[in-house]
């Protein structure tokens, strides 16, 4: 098993840092186009190596995607972050080239991989990298639900003082401060419905919390979260090359399930050794319905962008 991560700044890092301790694979390749800073970082993650006792070999490459050549998976963490007071989609001007042109160079090396789509507006990115490479859907996996869902959990968990561990909670829409859907109709605590356990308010509080989950951590930090996107991003790619069959929150391309066509966007599915296996219905009511309409529709003029780029 080869796993390339494009893109080694911090959530790039922090990815494979996370598919190394895990020993997804045998061989991990960290690409990117500053000089030096992937060979760098992957030879700090190999001395580590002997001190958590994991054997994949990780290499570092500036911009030599010969070097990715053969991977099963590639995350694609290319581009620019944003700053406090930014949402995700003003960096769609620059991350639309990156990612275009990463998605391509990758391919050239790796025709049969798998790719999961981290870089921001990351449904934008998404939908892209399925138009510009023409593979086939359940190959593009965009990472954003798995992060807000792990985020919503955080938040739950804190207001009901007990283990993440035993929250069931997902996180649907787009994955911007206004396009998320944090199902807490949905969430549970060991099988019970959280609402028997909050107020109405906390649980407005809770869902409005996970909703600027990423902009609370950039506003206090500096500059975009890298812990929980490296896990996440790390979950993602453990389901597909164990072939786990784990449900998770993605951003896939959607043909009439959940009533939108010709659109990338965060829904319930099986990750496997195929890539996005299957979506699942969960079966919204006519408020969540109307509000994964919402998310869409902005998404899609997102999307819109693309064309005056
Ligand atoms: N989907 C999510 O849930 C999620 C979460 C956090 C961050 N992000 C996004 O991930 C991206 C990376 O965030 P970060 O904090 O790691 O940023 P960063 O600035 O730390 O790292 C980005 C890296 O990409 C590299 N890069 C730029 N152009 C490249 C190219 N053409 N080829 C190869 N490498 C290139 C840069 O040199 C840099 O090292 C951002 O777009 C951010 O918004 C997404």
């Amino acid at each position: 098993m080869k796993i390339t991560v494009v893109g080694a700044g911090a959530v790039g890092a922090t990815t494979a840092d996370n598919i190394a301790r895990k020993e997804l694979c045998e061989e991990l390749v960290l690409l990117d186009i500053k000089e030096g800073i992937a060979e760098g970082k992957a030879l700090d993650m190999t001395q580590t190596a002997a001190l958590l006792g994991f054997d994949t070999r990780i290499t570092g490459s500036t911009n030599d995607y010969s070097k990715t050549k053969g991977s099963d998976v590639v995350v694609i963490t290319s581009g620019l972050p944003r700053k406090p007071g930014m949402t995700r989609e003003e960096l769609i001007g620059t991350n639309a080239n990156i990612v275009k042109n990463v998605a391509n160079s990758v391919l050239e090396h790796s025709p049969d991989a798998i790719l999961v789509i981290v870089s921001n507006p990351m449904d934008t990115m998404t939908y892209l990298t399925l138009q510009a490479t023409g593979l086939p859907k359940n190959r593009i996996i965009g990472m954003g639900g798995a992060l807000d869902s792990a985020r919503f959990k955080c938040y739950l968990s804190l207001a009901l003082g007990c283990s993440p561990n035993d929250l069931n909670a997902i996180v649907i829409g787009g994955h911007g401060d206004t396009t998320m859907i944090p199902l807490i109709r949905y969430a549970t605590w060991n099988s019970v419905p959280v609402t028997n356990f909050l107020s109405a308010e906390q649980q407005k509080q809770i869902v409005a919390d996970t909703m600027v989950g990423g902009a609370t951590l950039t506003k206090l930090i500096g500059t975009s979260a890298w812990y929980a996107p490296g896990a996440a991003g790390a979950a993602l790619v453990e389901s597909v090359v164990r072939d786990e069959k784990r449900l998770f929150s993605c951003c896939v391309s959607l043909n009439g399930e959940y009533g939108q066509k010709d659109i990338c966007l965060g829904v319930p599915v099986v990750l496997g050794k195929n890539g996005w296996e299957k979506i699942v219905d969960y079966k919204l009511n006519e408020e969540e319905q109307t509000l994964f309409g919402k998310s869409a529709d902005a998404v899609r003029n997102m999307n819109n962008v693309l064309k005056t780029l």
